[in-house]
């Protein structure tokens, strides 16, 4: 990435405004950090807290001018649609009941957005967001992270690339422990938005984790989920709220899967891992080691493919920065979400065609099927895991 992009085509970077993100979130500066790491945008606005004072003090804390750090977001969003130098794009990483209503005040003013999983907590906002996503013609990216990392974007590349031959199996899996104790969360303090399920949305562990699962096995393989057999529930004992979901899958080509996720295990990290197998051949990679992807071909010995080596096809090469076997990760992957969502962006806006390279981030319609498929596996599980249609056209 020798080039900004978007300097060449706007003659500036975008003017970034954020929503959510403030003190206590792990992933508000993930947001911040991916926006600057390759220079496509400036931080200009920003409303942090739910609390007005807060919110303020948190958008001056981080250098951003004191009549542009706001209480709230809904004045943000008024304030900067109405300023002739207004931000160009919001950022959304509130929690996730708050998706809906600002994604769609976003729109409705004009900016383009980026938005933190899962799009919304029910299937129709998440459709009411779409069609508000194509009325307009503004970009919607949804940082769905995992995609962004290279061997991932690699894994995909061989897929389209037929390395794999005709995909047959795919095994995806996001297990951690954070949840495990059974103390957790603490009664003392109050119930947290995720426990909340009008808040944090109808299933914890879907809503955190699954929605990935879901979205970075379909970016790999380019298939759908069309039936899904699943339990998803409680393992810890006494918990209201799901910490982990098991499922089989059944591909629109015909391909079988199995999904696995959970919070609850204990020890584990942020094991998120998937197996892919076609007629030639597996791939294999696990995001706590993630610049190794590994290739097993049907004919020949296991290959090891890694950022920028040898074999390194055009989509994962524009997501790496620097030299080989310099580790790159979860800054890095965020980052290229930013990044490539910025190149479209840009290129609406110079009404110029992007770089077909850098619009594989996902999007709204991305955010739609990952609530469809929560919607669809706990409806499976209530009627004990019996095969449950998981298309948009098959929704009851
Ligand atoms: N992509 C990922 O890997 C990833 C990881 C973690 C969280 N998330 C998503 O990010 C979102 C936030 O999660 P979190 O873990 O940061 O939650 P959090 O509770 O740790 O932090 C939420 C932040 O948003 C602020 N906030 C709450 N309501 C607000 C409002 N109305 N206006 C402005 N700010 C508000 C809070 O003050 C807090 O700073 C969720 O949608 C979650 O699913 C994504």
């Amino acid at each position: 990435m020798d080039t900004n992009p978007v300097i060449e085509m706007l003659g500036r970077r975008l003017r970034l405004a954020v929503i959510g993100g403030g003190p206590g979130s792990f992933i508000g500066a993930m947001h911040r950090t991916a926006a600057r790491l390759d220079d496509r945008y400036e931080l200009v606005a920003g409303a942090l807290s739910s609390n007005p004072e807060r919110s303020r003090d948190a958008a001056i804390a981080l250098g951003i001018e004191p009549d542009r750090a706001y209480g709230d977001a809904m004045t943000l969003l008024d304030t900067e649609a109405a300023r002739s130098d207004g931000a160009d794009v919001v950022a959304i990483m509130t929690p996730n009941d708050s998706h809906y209503a600002y994604a769609m005040a976003a729109l409705d003013r004009g900016f383009d957005v980026i938005c933190d999983k899962p799009i919304t907590n029910t299937l129709d906002e998440a459709h009411e967001v779409l069609a508000r996503v194509e009325e307009t013609g503004l970009v919607f990216c949804l940082t769905h992270n995992y995609t962004g990392y290279p061997m991932v974007r690699q894994a995909r590349a061989m897929v389209q690339d037929g390395l794999l031959g005709e995909i047959r199996l795919v095994q995806v899996e996001y297990v951690q422990g954070g949840k495990a104790d059974e103390n957790d969360p603490d009664p003392d303090q109050g119930v947290p938005w995720r426990y909340d399920p009008v808040r944090g949305g109808p299933s914890l562990v879907m809503g955190d984790i699954g929605t990935h699962a879901h979205n970075l096995v379909r970016f790999v393989t380019d298939l759908e989920v069309v039936e899904v057999a699943a339990e998803v529930g409680h393992i810890v004992p006494g918990r209201l709220v799901d910490d982990y979901a098991g499922a089989l899958l059944r591909f629109d080509n015909g391909a079988r899967g199995s999904f696995w996720v959970t919070q609850a295990a204990a020890g584990v990290e942020n094991s998120v891992w998937f197996r892919v197998s076609g007629t030639r051949g597996s791939l294999e990679w696990l995001q706590e080691r993630p610049t190794r992807l590994i290739f097993k071909p049907i004919d020949r010995p296991a290959e090891l493919l890694t950022p920028d080596g040898p074999a390194t096809l055009p989509l994962s090469a524009r997501a790496s920065r620097i030299v080989r076997g310099h580790p790159e990760g979860f800054h890095e992957g965020f980052a290229n979400i930013y990044s490539d969502a910025a190149e479209a962006i840009a290129a609406r806006r110079a009404d110029l065609e992007p770089d077909p390279l850098a619009t594989h981030f996902p999007d709204a319609l991305d955010g739609v099927l990952g609530v469809r498929f929560v919607d669809a596996a706990m409806t499976s599980s209530r009627s004990n895991g019996a095969w449950t249609d998981a298309t948009l056209d098959g929704r009851t």
